[in-house]
């Protein structure tokens, strides 16, 4: 297991810049993913980091030595790739056992970390079979026993389980995480999932355009999201953002709901909303800050109960989401399943600003830091 630090890496194609100055350092151990948009440089990060490509700026350390411009087989890297790419002639256990051959690792060595691994991934039984004969979640397990019997100090996955169906893809992240908790390997995982970020890893790298926009836990990215771009990114739904005016009132500025009827809502950083007293800011409320009225939390400080107008429900089972409109915004609310909403019904909705964000409309900044 070794750390890993990104330092100030930038990679230019001719004139387009596509990573601007990367800064990570990833502890030893560490589960750290890349989440971003495609295209803003995430595959480019890892090829780096695996020198498959060549930076153009900045340096890259493993285990506390420079390996910017060391070969990849010097590096001691595992990768798996989103086309996991198996020999289709090769049975499963050759399969695993190749990297270690080219290495020239002796056959009774390679038998016993064969072994080791398919008990480890529970692919014992499928030894003997050709890629061809096997499912895709299977093929995916072969593809990660391959790195796996490598022992590196140090594990890139680049979206490994994006070919595979919702439900697998949900089995396999678990079989991930578990894989993480029994090796302790260091792991950089990319996805364009924001959902496979937030339940794999320990801290999160959120990229856009080159650019890392936010790096924390995944509860620090959903509770504090640095600017309006990491808000709408991490969270599922997403975030709702309500342009909402500042106004003035006897007991500082507070932010005027324009839905069915103007209502007040109380937001808990005063102070940043000063300079935007009589002009629009971005209100950010996750979904389930907007629930039905609940008798437990009447009277708090950051508690408003308003009418909003029903336009459409979305039964879920353990809840039902609720959409409503504020002028062209569309709201997303979280209720519970029992509460009655009709497409048409103006109902009672409990609005809960206490861990509300807010953002300058024109720059997407956060204001309430
Ligand atoms: N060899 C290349 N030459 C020029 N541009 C490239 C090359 N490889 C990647 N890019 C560009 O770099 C950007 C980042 O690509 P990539 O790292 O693959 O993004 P991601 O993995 O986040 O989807 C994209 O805009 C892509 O078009
Ligand atoms: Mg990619």
């Amino acid at each position: 297991m070794a750390n890993l630090v990104i330092d100030n890496v930038i990679k230019r194609y001719g004139q387009t810049e596509v990573l601007k100055g990367i800064n990570i350092a990833i502890e030893a151990g560490e589960f750290l993913i890349l989440v971003g948009p495609s295209g803003c440089g995430k595959s480019t990060l890892m090829n780096s980091i695996a020198g498959l490509e060549e930076v153009t700026e900045g340096r890259i350390l493993i285990d506390d030595k420079d390996v910017t411009y060391a070969n990849p087989k010097d590096r001691d890297i595992a990768m798996v790739f989103q086309s996991y790419a198996l020999y289709p002639n090769m049975t499963v256990e050759q399969n695993i056992s190749f990297g270690l051959e080219m290495r020239k690792v002796p056959k009774e060595d390679r038998d016993i970390e064969v072994k080791r691994v398919a008990e480890m991934l529970q692919i014992t039984h499928l030894l003997h079979r050709k890629p061809a004969q096997l499912s895709g979640g299977q093929r995916q397990r072969v593809a990660m026993g391959r790195a796996l019997a490598r022992r590196p100090q140090l594990y890139l996955f680049d979206e490994p389980l994006s070919n595979l169906d919702a439900k697998l893809r949900v089995e396999m992240r678990t079989e991930i995480k578990k894989l993480h908790q029994k090796l302790g390997t260091t792991i950089v995982y990319v996805t364009h999932d924001q959902i496979e970020a937030m339940t794999l890893a320990d801290r999160i790298a959120v990229m856009k355009d080159g650019e890392v926009q936010q790096l924390g836990t995944p509860q620090e990215i959903y509770d504090n999201p640095a600017n309006l771009f990491v808000a709408g990114f991490m969270g599922s739904p997403a975030m709702n953002f309500i342009p909402t005016k500042v106004v003035a009132t006897d007991t500082g500025p507070m932010l005027e709901l324009d839905a069915v009827q103007k209502t007040l809502l109380p937001f808990p950083n005063k102070a940043c909303l000063e300079s935007y007293v009589g002009k629009t800011i971005m209100l950010g409320l996750r979904p389930e800050m907007i629930t039905e009225p609940q008798a437990h939390k009447d009277g708090q400080p950051f508690v408003i109960t308003t009418e909003i107008n029903v336009e459409v429900t979305e039964p879920m089972g353990a809840d039902t989401m609720i959409l409503t409109r504020v002028k062209e915004n569309e709201i997303n609310c979280r209720s519970h399943p029992a509460y009655p909403a009709k497409p048409g019904d103006n109902i009672k909705m409990m609005f809960d600003t206490s861990k509300a964000v807010a953002f300058d409309q024109e720059t997407g900044v956060r204001l309430d830091v």
